[in-house]
């Protein structure tokens, strides 16, 4: 069957943010971070304190780090040696759901069979040595409430996760008692960070002008330096890094598509703009999209986001590949027409994904910068979409453009990739060398 040129037309439309829509949001952002300083409930932007700033890059020592927020959990142990260098001297990881065999984020799985699970991993990472003292840093990358760089309580789970009895608990002391349930007494969690602090610690240990860390993965959240910011409990130099929970920002337009699958999702009405943009969700709306294309509206497709790079990446002229994926997956055959009417769809849910994350970045730049000229600096992301998604790059970079015009050339995206787990270890000798004084 060929499909509707015109529908299609009108559907990619509803996925268009034009200049205006640009600008806009791009406001919107850097007015929510306005009014979430001074109150975060006048904000859709959580803007949770981290109680860390940035490090000076002289942190040394070996920690280990745990890094869980998405599908996979890493342990790793790694070396600080100081002048922005490190070592990692191990690293395991595994899957949190193994289909058929285990599932510890699905409805029904508990809090204590996630915590022990990150436990093993833990032992693992120590080669069982339950004798040699470690400090551990923990990537959390959930939305946390902190009241210092131990104290963190998960708010609410995103991404689709599930598991019961960690929602308004504190991670570590969980993951310390999973821990001696298991017998471990010598490795003691010392500091929680999200995940995107992670990122920012990781890239400003390196490389100096970096204040804001974003990750752009299966979630989709960006944080930044606030300097106005003392606090006793504070940690490092240069003011405070809040974590945004920018995918929970309000002050967009959601398509019917964005609605409906909102409607249908773990926590309706949560993490509007992570269901528009983040790596979890791009395949969901494609699907829903599609199945209106095929005439089958309502239809579940189980489209992932990597089934859209691959559509993407499929620059062939009779769209083979496009055409084996949609016949795996919906079992339609699609010529070489319709082939390329479906990568139309794929490119525009990716594009507008692209487009709204920068305009968060400008929001955040605008919020930083004030009245003056934009300094030169990097902005740190991680994350699949970000590392490997086509058009990615290319439209945050267009989007920079469109919003900064000149100015743009003082802004480059850096891809800082495992992050998470060197940010983990910086967090914990910072931490550390804080208890110290
Ligand atoms: C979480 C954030 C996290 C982001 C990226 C979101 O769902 O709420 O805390 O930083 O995913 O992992």
């Amino acid at each position: 069957m060929a499909l509707d040129r015109q529908q299609l037309q009108s559907i990619i439309k509803e996925f268009t943010v034009d200049a205006e829509q640009l600008r806009e949001i791009a406001a919107n952002f850097r007015q929510d971070l306005k009014l979430g300083l001074n109150d975060p409930k006048d904000s859709s932007l959580r803007m949770l304190r981290s109680y860390v700033g940035l490090p000076t890059g002289k942190e040394t020592g070996e920690y280990l780090a745990l890094d869980f927020g998405g599908t996979n959990v890493r342990v790793s142990r790694i070396k600080l040696q100081g002048a922005g260098r490190f070592e990692v001297t191990k690293k395991v990881g595994k899957p949190l759901i193994v289909p058929g065999e285990y599932d510890y984020v699905g409805v029904g799985s508990t809090s204590d069979q996630m915590f022990d699970f990150l436990a093993e991993l833990i032992d693992e990472a120590i080669d069982k040595d339950h004798d040699t003292k470690f400090f551990l840093g923990h990537t959390f990358s959930f939305p946390s409430t902190q009241t210092d760089l131990y104290n963190a309580k998960l708010i609410i789970w995103t991404k689709e996760f599930a598991t019961s009895g960690v929602e308004g608990e504190v991670v570590n002391d969980l993951l310390t008692e999973a821990l001696k349930r298991r017998g471990i007494e010598n490795i003691e969690p010392i500091s929680v960070i999200n995940d995107t602090v992670a990122v920012l610690l990781s890239a400003a240990y390196q490389k100096s002008d970096t204040y804001i860390g974003s990750i752009y993965a299966t979630g989709q959240n960006n944080c930044y330096v606030e300097s106005t910011i003392n606090d006793p409990n504070n940690v490092g130099v240069g003011g405070m890094i809040l974590n945004l929970e920018s995918g929970g920002f309000m002050k967009l337009t959601p398509n019917r598509f964005d609605i409906e699958f909102d409607q249908s999702s773990e926590k309706p009405g949560e993490q509007r703009m992570e269901k528009m943009v983040s790596g979890r969700y791009m395949g969901e709306l494609f699907g829903m999209a599609l199945a209106e294309l095929f005439n089958e509206e309502g239809e579940k497709y189980n489209f992932t986001s990597i089934d859209i790079s691959s559509i993407l990446m499929d620059d062939s002229v009779d769209g083979d590949r496009i055409a084996a994926i949609i016949k795996d997956k919906v079992n339609k055959d699609v010529d070489s027409e319709d082939a390329k009417k479906i990568k139309e769809l794929a490119a525009a849910i990716v594009i507008r994904s692209a487009r709204l994350v920068t305009a968060s970045f400008v929001g955040i730049i605008w919020h930083r910068t004030g009245s003056g000229k934009i300094n030169r600096q990097h902005i740190a992301v991680d994350g699949s979409v970000y590392e490997k998604m086509p058009l990615v790059k290319e439209n945050i970079n267009r989007a920079l453009n469109e919003l900064l015009g000149e100015e743009a050339k003082n802004i480059d995206t850096i891809l800082d990739n495992g992050g998470s787990g060197l940010g983990a270890a910086i967090s914990a000798a910072m931490a550390a060398n804080h208890a110290d004084k």
